[in-house]
């Protein structure tokens, strides 16, 4: 008896042994990993399409992806839905928030939290777990077709504003994923581009803004790009998701590729890509193969099963989050009415600003079908758009009905086209629709019939084709003949004329901002962009938007303006990459595009340069003016203190943006940048005659120049210049300060948190 009980206890144990499945918690992830047979993991890093079998159904038509459950270990799918500027689904209505440049052009983190929180309740309610977004690669060129979800051609402003947008999100417990890592510099060719630049220019632009939110904001995802990176594809190099962003940078959370299979499954993984979307079932039969020919280690296998499991325990689906499929899109509407005021900028102004409602004549025909947002993975099927005419007509003005009858019908033709095309995520080329004919009679007659009349001119962009010069950059005929006659018409009746930008990214301006009396750019400012408007022309709010990248007088003063397809312009999205008449000859600025301007990008080059350009980086008006005074700047201990006092000399109330521009002195480097934006804030709401003093910290490491061949960051000693103000081109105010001894701080985690 005594026997059969022992062998009775026994048999228990070893099936407990057997059968005890660990249920996922945030403390046993190493014994679930464990616990994991190798097909399973072999599923579990590679994600699902939403409408893949056998989930079609289960899951909001429109999300980006999913990944692979395992109930026995009690691992659910987590959900993952595009993008930076509000969710996209393709039947559900979510907010569409501010574009990313409007919310760079606030320079003002808080507008980047509240939109983040936005989106966070917004994924909340979707059941979405992680946000693909921010979109943050550097404005390299003026045509990058993605240009518009990004945030700066200066990494501390995008680092910043993404780390802002990052903590938003991710305080309502939503994650998020920094992308598109890195040097992801043109739609062209996308997939396979490969983007030709040299470590400094790497680490001091192309992986700068990573750096900095990673270490102020930890992102629980990075997103590896789709573009090789000196012919190696970002997703397969070890040397930067593993060597840079984990080791040097300290990221500490998951690697997702962004959404392909065509590239070698075990090299990802190897590489330090954790979860490999959107995923498809011959990368699990290759992870299987690999890890039996021995290309794949175990090991490497189950540290991206950790990091996927370190997600899952965090997000909202395995909290047991009940979506509500009802976002509050009343009080998201409200953020972003708010937040996209913020990121207006004005750029001329010659008294016509701020106007009082009265009669006016509205021209464009996106003055009545606004681009809210571009194409692609950024696109957001919101519930209404808010187009300059209604926002005028909201805020009391009366509009000429002439007109306004005749936009309108072509205007919704416009619209249901862009819609169409959002839709279907058809990528146009000539993004912006031809001008309506207005013949001059009409023009003229509308003069006499109205008070002031406003201009509206638009461009529109999206993923996978770059915008080109010729009709995109450069306004076409009918445009500026349209802008010619009814400025000729207005000032001959003594009125004025306001230009509305509604663009993706910079246009040329020099040979017609001469015309109008007034130019505001008000990007693509998300659904209430129209209430947003007017908010601005009345001053009701008061402009204080800066420009987050250089406008060139023409495109071609850029250094490296040559080594962008800026003339290629495919019908597809991957267009053969060989020469057409040199078959095999592999095409530049497609198959590859060499950086040869380096670190020299945006206002690096032409303040540098001291050359002219149309706006300036950091350049916006105000209705009211500001002084600059008591600037300083000390090195204490391992920081920068500089600080400025800012008052608002006019007569209305306003926000005054300050850059903290650094010059450095060369040190070991045969050149650098005149000067480069170490910090930025913006003041209060200034009273006519009231002060604010900004102080800035900046830790000293972060003055530093990386010296590759050392690889190693160098704060140079000797007698540097810090500049305040927004503008690069010219500063407020200016004060020296001394770092008394050079300083070498190594690769790895070379600027703390702090
Ligand atoms: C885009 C990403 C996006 C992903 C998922 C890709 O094509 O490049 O930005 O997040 O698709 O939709």
């Amino acid at each position: 008896m005594k026997r059969l009980l022992l062998l009775n206890a026994c048999l228990t144990l070893v099936c407990a042994g057997v059968f005890a499945q660990p249920k996922l918690n945030e403390n046993n992830i190493p014994e679930v990993v464990k616990a994991m047979t190798a097909e399973e993991k072999a599923l579990f890093v590679v994600g699902i399409q939403q409408n893949a079998e056998p989930y079609r159904g289960k899951f909001l038509p429109g999300t980006g992806g999913v990944t692979y459950p395992i109930p026995r270990l009690g691992i659910p799918s987590i959900v993952m839905m595009d993008g930076p500027v509000g969710i996209r689904l393709n039947d559900n209505e979510t907010t569409c928030f501010p574009t990313g440049l409007l919310t760079a052009a606030s320079w003002d983190r808080s507008v980047a939290r509240r939109i983040g929180e936005g989106i966070g309740e917004e994924s909340l309610d979707m059941g979405n777990d992680v946000i693909l977004a921010p979109g943050m690669n550097i404005l390299r060129n003026p045509l990058n077709g993605r240009n518009f979800e990004y945030f700066s051609e200066d990494p501390v402003l995008s680092g910043f504003i993404a780390s802002a947008f990052i903590d938003g999100v991710q305080s309502k417990g939503v994650g998020t994923s920094a992308k598109h890592f890195a040097a992801n510099n043109q739609e062209t060719n996308r997939l396979d581009a490969d983007s030709r630049l040299d470590t400094r220019t790497l680490r001091e632009i192309y992986t700068k803004a990573f750096e900095l939110c990673v270490q102020h904001s930890q992102p629980w995802t990075v997103m590896a790009s789709y573009n090789y990176l000196n012919g190696t594809y970002t997703q397969e190099s070890r040397e930067l998701l593993t060597g840079i962003l984990r080791n040097d940078f300290g990221f500490r959370g998951l690697v997702v590729t962004d959404w392909t299979g065509r590239r070698n499954t075990p090299k990802q993984i190897n590489a330090g890509s954790d979860l490999l979307m959107g995923g498809s079932p011959s990368q699990t039969a290759h992870i299987l193969q690999s890890l039996e020919n021995g290309t794949l280690k175990m090991e490497d296998l189950d540290r991206a099963c950790t990091k996927l499991l370190e997600l899952i325990v965090k997000t909202p689906s395995f909290k047991g989050n009940r979506p509500s499929l009802k976002p509050d899109l009343a009080a998201s509407a409200k953020v972003a009415r708010e937040t996209a005021t913020e990121g207006m900028v004005l750029l001329k102004n010659n008294g016509a600003l701020p106007a009082k409602p009265a009669r006016a004549a509205l021209f464009g025909v996106h003055s009545y079908s606004m681009i809210q947002g571009g194409n692609g993975a950024a696109w957001v099927h919101s519930p209404y758009i808010v187009s300059p005419a209604e926002g005028l007509k909201n805020a009391g003005f009366k509009l000429d009905q002439s007109l306004e009858k005749l936009y309108t019908g072509y205007a919704t033709f416009i619209s249901e086209d862009l819609k169409y095309n959002h839709k279907v995520n058809v990528h146009v080329g000539d993004a912006q629709k031809p001008e309506l004919e207005i013949t001059p009679e009409l023009i003229k007659n509308t003069a006499l019939n109205n008070d002031i009349a406003f201009v509206t001119l638009g461009r529109i962009s999206g993923e996978a084709r770059d915008r080109i010069l010729k009709r995109d950059f450069l306004f076409q005929e009918n445009e500026i003949n349209l802008l010619e006659t009814v400025c000729e018409e207005y000032h001959a009746a003594g009125k004025k004329v306001v230009v509305l930008l509604n663009i993706c990214g910079p246009v040329e301006t020099a040979s017609w901002s001469y015309l109008p009396d007034a130019i505001l750019c008000t990007w693509l400012p998300g659904e209430e962009g129209g209430n947003a408007i007017a908010d601005v022309l009345t001053g009701k709010v008061n402009p204080s938007g800066r420009l987050p990248m250089t406008f060139p007088l023409d495109y071609f003063d850029a250094a490296g303006a040559e080594d962008f397809p800026y003339d290629f312009h495919s019908d597809r999205a991957n267009e053969s990459v060989v020469h057409p008449e040199r078959r095999g000859i592999p095409l530049k600025n497609v198959a590859y595009t060499d950086y040869t301007e380096g670190i020299y990008v945006g206002y690096r080059y032409f303040c540098t340069q001291n050359k002219p350009v149309a706006y300036p980086f950091g350049y916006g008006l105000s209705y009211t003016s500001f002084e600059y005074s008591a600037a300083s700047a000390r090195i204490a201990g391992d920081n920068l203190i500089a600080s400025v006092t800012v008052r608002n000399t006019g007569t209305v109330a306003g926000k005054e943006a300050v850059g903290l521009y650094v010059a450095a002195p060369l040190g070991n480097f045969k050149d650098k940048p005149a000067r480069e934006l170490r910090e930025f804030g913006k003041t209060r709401l200034l009273q006519p005659g009231e002060s604010q003093t900004l102080t800035f910290t900046v830790p000293v490491r972060q003055l530093a120049s990386f010296n590759s061949a050392k690889s190693r960051w160098e704060t140079a000693r000797g007698i540097y210049k810090a500049f305040f103000g927004a503008d690069a081109t010219n500063p407020e105010a200016e004060a020296t300060f001394k770092v008394a001894s050079a300083r070498n701080y190594s690769a790895t985690r070379a600027c703390e948190p702090r």
